[in-house]
């Protein structure tokens, strides 16, 4: 039987990844709202797309800390003390900077939710262990769409 040692490190885990969804949903919402450019159509849209997928896990990974007797995050400050994903606070950012940026962002978010996965094996959680793949799936699809667009 996993013991409360894994079970709590699962659990902080987890919050760490859900402060970093929180930094990353918010720095790509910055970035809908301030990209400038010839591409400033398709890039507006494509960072929402990714800002709402990234939203939607939020409520998923806090109710898998719960599930798991878990205390999860309370408000901003929680989530900036947590979060290993960087804020930009700039308004004037150049577009291609914003794709490189949340490219590298997204590619360390699949490295989060890989720890967080084994954090799950650990503690024995198929569930959260299960749910990651497709965490794990749509990161990379955020990477490889903003990787082409800077091809
Ligand atoms: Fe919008």
């Amino acid at each position: 039987m996993p013991g409360d040692n894994a079970r709590k490190a699962l659990i902080d885990s987890l919050n760490g990844l859900l402060a970093d969804y929180f930094t990353l949903y918010l720095k790509t919402k910055n970035y809908h709202w301030h990209v400038a450019g010839r591409q400033f159509r398709d890039l507006h849209l494509l960072f929402d797309e990714q800002a709402a997928e990234l939203f939607a896990l939020t409520d998923i990974i806090a109710e898998r800390v719960r599930k798991n007797g878990g205390e999860t995050l309370t408000g901003i400050a929680a989530i900036a003390a947590r979060s290993s994903i960087a804020d930009d606070d700039r308004a004037s950012v150049d577009a291609m900077e914003m794709v490189r940026n949340l490219r590298d962002d997204n590619a360390r978010l699949v490295e989060r939710i890989r720890e967080a996965k084994a954090a799950a094996g650990e503690a024995g959680d198929n569930a959260t262990e299960g749910m990651a793949d497709d965490w794990t799936d749509q990161a990379q699809q955020r990477v490889w769409f903003l990787t082409q667009t800077l091809a």
